[in-house]
C-alpha cells in the first residue's frame, strides 16, 4: 500500500533532493507540495519547487505558496549556504508549470479533511509555519494526521544558526512549539542524524555516474552546497538534511532513535529555537517525539541513488 504524503518544503538544495526521492518512489503518494518561506523568501521556494517538480518529469505534481512569514517573528533566510535563488549550482530556468491558486495552509486543511483519519502523512522539511497555521485555524485536522515527520532540531550537534539552534526550528519557533506541542505521532530527523549523511566525493560522483540529467543536477547541486559545510565543519561534504526525511519513511531501518521529550525555546533571545531534548530521560515530562540519533549512511546514500536512477 502507498503511503500518502504532503510536502512541506523551502527548497533549498537538500529540499529539493528529497522532492526527488519522494518522487522516485512507488511506495509514496505525493499529493502535493506547500512552499513556505525559509531558505529563501516565498516567490523563490515556489519557483524553486516548480524547477524540481518539472526535472523530475512530474509537471503534474499541484504546488502551493503558503505563508510568506513567520508566526510571529522576520524572517530570517539561509542565502549563505544555498545561494541568491535557493537552488544555487547549475543554471536553471524559471519553471513552466503554474503555481495552483489555493493557499498552502487551505489545501492542508482540505486534504487532511477530506482523505480518510490518519492516512496522510506531513513531511516538514522548513520553517513550520504552514503547518502550525493549519492546526490553528483548523484545530479538527489534528487527530487526523497520520503522523509527522520532519527535519529540525539538534541535541548533541546543538545549534548550526545560532549556537542553541537549528535553523528551521530558528525560524519560527512559535510553530515549531505548535506543532511539537500537537500531540500527533512526530519522528524527529535532527543535526544529529543528518550530519552523518555527509555527501562525499565517491557519492557524489555516484550521482554523477547515472548519466541522466537528474543525476548532474543532484551532484552540481550538493557541489555547490557543501562548499559552506566544508568551510565550516571541517567535514567531507555536505550533510544532506532533508532527504532524510524521505528516507525513513521508506526505510525506517537505516535510523535510529529514541522516543523522548522534547520543548521548544521560544522566549530567551540566547537560546531561541532550541529543541530542548530529553535524551537520557531525566524529567518525566511525556515522549513526545520519536528523535534520530543514528543513521547508516552508506545504506541511505545506495538508497538515495538507487532512487535517483529511477528519474531520467
Ligand atoms: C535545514 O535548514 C535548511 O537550510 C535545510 O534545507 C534544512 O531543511 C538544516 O538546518
Ligand atoms: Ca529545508
Amino acid at each position: 500500500m502507498t503511503q500518502k504524503i504532503i510536502i512541506d518544503t523551502d527548497p533549498g538544495q537538500d529540499d529539493a533532493v528529497a522532492i526527488l526521492l519522494a518522487l522516485a518512489s512507488p511506495e509514496l503518494e505525493v499529493l502535493g507540495l506547500t512552499v513556505v518561506a525559509g531558505n529563501v523568501p516565498l516567490d523563490l521556494t515556489a519557483r524553486n519547487a516548480r524547477i524540481v517538480c518539472e526535472l523530475a518529469g512530474r509537471p503534474d505534481m499541484p504546488v502551493f505558496a503558503g505563508c510568506d512569514r513567520p508566526l510571529a517573528r522576520d524572517l530570517v533566510t539561509a542565502e549563505h549556504v544555498h545561494g541568491k535563488t535557493g537552488l544555487d549550482g547549475p543554471q536553471m530556468a524559471d519553471p513552466t508549470m503554474p503555481l495552483q491558486d489555493m493557499h498552502a495552509v487551505d489545501f492542508i486543511i482540505e486534504t487532511l479533511r477530506s482523505q480518510p483519519a490518519g492516512s496522510v502523512t506531513l513531511c516538514p522539511l522548513g520553517p513550520l509555519t504552514n503547518i502550525a497555521t493549519a492546526f490553528r485555524r483548523a484545530p479538527d485536522i489534528v487527530a487526523r494526521v497520520a503522523r509527522i515527520v520532519l527535519m529540525g532540531g539538534a541535541y548533541f550537534e546543538v545549534g548550526n544558526i545560532t549556537p542553541a539552534a537549528e535553523f528551521n526550528i530558528y525560524v519560527d519557533p512559535e510553530a515549531a512549539k505548535i506543532v511539537f506541542d500537537a500531540g500527533v505521532p512526530l519522528t524527529v530527523l535532527p543535526l544529529d542524524a543528518t550530519h552523518k549523511a555527509l555527501t562525499t566525493a565517491d557519492r557524489v560522483q555516484a550521482f554523477r555516474d547515472l548519466g541522466t540529467e537528474v543525476g548532474r543536477m543532484v551532484a552540481a547541486w550538493t557541489d555547490f552546497f557543501e562548499r559552506f559545510d566544508k568551510e565550516k565543519y571541517g567535514s567531507a561534504g555536505a550533510p544532506l538534511h532533508d532527504p532524510c526525511v524521505i528516507a525513513w519513511l521508506l526505510a525506517p531501518d537505516l535510523f535510529t532513535g529514541r522516543e523522548i521529550n522534547v520543548e521548544i525555546e521560544v522566549d530567551s533571545p540566547l537560546t531561541r529555537g532550541m529543541t530542548v531534548a530529553d535524551w537520557w530521560r531525566v524529567t518525566d515530562r511525556p515522549a513526545n517525539a520519536l528523535f534520530i540519533g543514528g543513521i547508516d549512511a552508506d545504506g541511505f546514500f545506495a538508497l538515495l541513488t538507487e532512487r535517483l536512477a529511477r528519474l531520467s
